[in-house]
């Protein structure tokens, strides 16, 4: 898949790994690019517009977790742009304190904005297809004792994005899906860490975690992020971790009707 010219929406886009992948998108020379964040960070995308007058750069103030909302961005961004090629779901928050939020946003964000995509998206309702990717995490991979819920939050992604990257649906709507699953990443997420994880008791087991995670800038994040896009493998969960790309193999345990379906 080439940039050029693509209309694109990035949830989350206003900071940390969105931004990075906003200003790679421009750089691609993405036509348009629609950031979805709940904070506005004017300092950065006045810089991104100075920086590509040519290029359209909206960004729409909406809490990913508000269904109803996120419906409406995306209906008016179908209009503003015509059509739309490729999201990127980046939106999430770390608190494993607040459970109700942590399950809203990053899993109920993911799904609303990936719904309300496929619908303006989907070839069905005359969009052209195109494709999405839905940001995850290695913990929604492998248990992290640290962080359960966000963690399931996170492996919630990973199975919904996969249910949605079958042919089935990509022949009906044209749409491809892939997870992003990122290790540590230097960003505003590890802000007051030890006071966002689930047991208080655990704060300093936390420091020796963090000490010890190898990590990347949301930079190398982001440039692994388009070049998993490139790629077009629908389905595909890919980890991003020391600054490469790796797709998984995802093992299966179930022998379900899908399978005897594409036999
Ligand atoms: N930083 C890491 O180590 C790491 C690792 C793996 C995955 N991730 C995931 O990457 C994504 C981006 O995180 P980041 O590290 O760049 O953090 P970040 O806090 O810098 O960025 C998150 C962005 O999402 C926005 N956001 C939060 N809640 C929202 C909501 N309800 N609606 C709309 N926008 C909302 C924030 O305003 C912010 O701009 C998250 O989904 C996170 O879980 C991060």
């Amino acid at each position: 898949m080439a940039f050029r010219d693509k209309n694109t929406v990035i949830t989350g886009g206003a900071s940390g790994i969105g931004l990075q992948v906003c200003k790679q998108l421009l750089a691609n020379e993405a036509s348009k690019v629609a950031i979805i964040d709940i904070q506005d960070n004017t300092e950065d995308i006045s810089k991104l517009r100075a920086a590509h007058p040519s290029q359209t750069i909206l960004l729409i103030k909406m809490d990913v977790a508000n269904r109803q909302g996120i419906e409406k961005t995306y209906a008016e961004l179908k209009k503003a742009f015509g059509s739309i090629d490729i999201v990127v779901n980046v939106a999430g928050i770390f608190n494993d304190q607040d459970v109700q939020r942590t399950i809203l946003v990053n899993l109920g964000g993911i799904i609303n904005s990936s719904l309300a995509a496929l619908n303006v998206m989907s070839k069905e309702h005359g969009g052209n297809g195109g494709i999405v990717a839905n940001m995850s995490s290695v913990v929604g991979l492998d248990p992290m004792f640290l962080l359960p819920v966000y963690a399931a939050t996170k492996a919630g992604i990973i199975n919904f994005t996969r249910c949605l990257g079958t042919d089935i649906y990509l022949n009906r709507t044209g749409i491809k899906f892939i997870t992003i699953c990122p290790g540590a990443t230097i960003t505003d997420m590890f802000t007051n860490f030890t006071e966002k994880i689930l047991f208080a008791d655990m704060g300093d087991e936390s420091y020796r975690v963090l000490d010890r995670l190898n990590k990347q800038s949301a930079t190398d994040v982001s440039r692994c992020i388009l070049s998993a896009l490139e790629k077009e493998k629908n389905g595909e969960v890919y980890i991003i971790e020391g600054k490469r790309l790796f797709p998984m193999e995802m093992k299966s345990y179930w022998r379900g009707i899908e399978r005897e379906l594409n036999e």
